[in-house]
């Protein structure tokens, strides 16, 4: 069985764009394959957290993992502090990558554009604790969504160029991004993407929001004045959108959404689109009611903790040999 490992970074509340291009996915993949999936929670402190805040995003992540169907019978979910191996593999692939490559990274090069004050330098490393997440485990496949594919590549050129290096240690992971849902845009501008980090809030739909605030969200989405229920991106990105999450959410094709509304208003639309979000968060905030006061969550977590660990230290041991880091004695 091939394997798949991927991580969420629950800075804050997880988003409808994290269900779609990453968790549904995961709960699509379990079946077919040996899955890993972790709260990345060291990557989450890149950037200054508040600790009661944080502490019960984490807690809510992880919850709604399991809402959203992820099966710890199926797939091993952990948090990556309960693995220390993640930390010390971080560093030891900071020390086999190159500033430049780090440079390039785009979501960094966005950060630094906007000139925000204190960054910190475990945002410019994050790339290189990623590839260590993904390479301690010799996952095949990372299903990501678009914004991750660069980070996954930059963990394949690292992997390649170690296992040049210090002989064969690493395999070297394949990206594994959907057709349909991959980056999905904010509501309220959507030449951005929907994120956790929106400001205004309207853009961004939380899995735990409100039905009715989430409704009003998809109802008052930004589209356009042509008027024309029609797939056309670049002219109509906000309708385009709308379309994608409801493709997304129910597996119909975009084409087949498209021709049941043309000729209608895009009220119609909208509405159907808030039908089809609603029914699916009421189903996920059902079960995360059910879950998020019981004791199943350290169990399940602390099983996961085990399994990962296994495969973990087992790879770092191996990267300490063949570096030369090991002393007999
Ligand atoms: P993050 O919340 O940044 O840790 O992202 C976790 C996963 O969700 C990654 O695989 C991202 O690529 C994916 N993701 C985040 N935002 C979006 C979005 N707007 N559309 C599609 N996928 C997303
Ligand atoms: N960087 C990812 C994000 O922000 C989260 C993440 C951390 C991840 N480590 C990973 C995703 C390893 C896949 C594999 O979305």
């Amino acid at each position: 069985m091939k394997r798949m490992l991927s991580g969420i970074k629950p800075t804050g509340q997880l988003t409808l764009g994290n269900y779609i291009g990453a968790l549904r996915n995961f709960v699509k993949y379990q079946d077919e394959y040996e899955m890993y999936v972790f709260i990345a929670n060291l990557h989450c402190i890149t950037e200054y957290q508040e600790p009661l805040q944080l502490s019960k995003n984490l807690t809510d992540a992880i919850a709604l993992y399991l809402a959203c169907g992820l099966d710890p019978k199926k797939s091993t979910i952990f948090l990556q502090t309960d693995v220390k191996a993640h930390a010390e593999l971080g560093y030891i692939m900071a020390c086999n990558t190159y500033l430049g490559e780090l440079n390039r990274m785009t979501q960094f090069k966005d950060k630094t554009a906007k000139n925000e004050k204190n960054l910190t330098a475990g945002l410019y490393t994050y790339p290189c604790l990623m590839a260590a997440d993904i390479l301690l485990y010799n996952a095949d496949y990372v299903p990501v969504g678009d914004d991750q594919k660069q980070h996954v590549e930059l963990t394949r050129d690292i992997a390649q160029r170690f296992n040049n290096k210090y002989g064969k240690t690493f395999k070297v992971p394949e990206p594994l991004i959907a057709k349909v849902g991959a980056r999905i845009m904010s509501l309220s501008d959507p030449s951005k993407k929907m994120s956790k980090s929106d400001e205004t809030n309207k853009g961004c739909i939380y899995l735990l929001d409100d039905l009715k605030v989430a409704r009003k969200k998809i109802m008052s989405a930004v589209t356009d004045s042509v008027g024309i229920i029609q797939l056309d991106k670049e002219n109509q990105p906000g309708l385009y959108n709308l379309i994608e999450i409801a493709s997304s959410l129910t597996d119909r094709s975009m084409n087949d959404i498209v021709d049941e509304f043309a000729g209608q208003g895009y009220g119609k639309l909208k509405t159907y689109v808030a039908d089809v979000v609603c029914a699916e968060l009421e189903k996920i905030q059902n079960k995360y009611h059910d879950i998020i006061n019981t004791h199943l969550l350290d169990e399940i977590m602390s099983e996961g903790a085990k399994k990962a660990n296994l495969i973990a230290e087992q790879t770092l041991k191996n990267v300490e040999n063949k570096i030369g880091l090991k002393i007999k004695y």
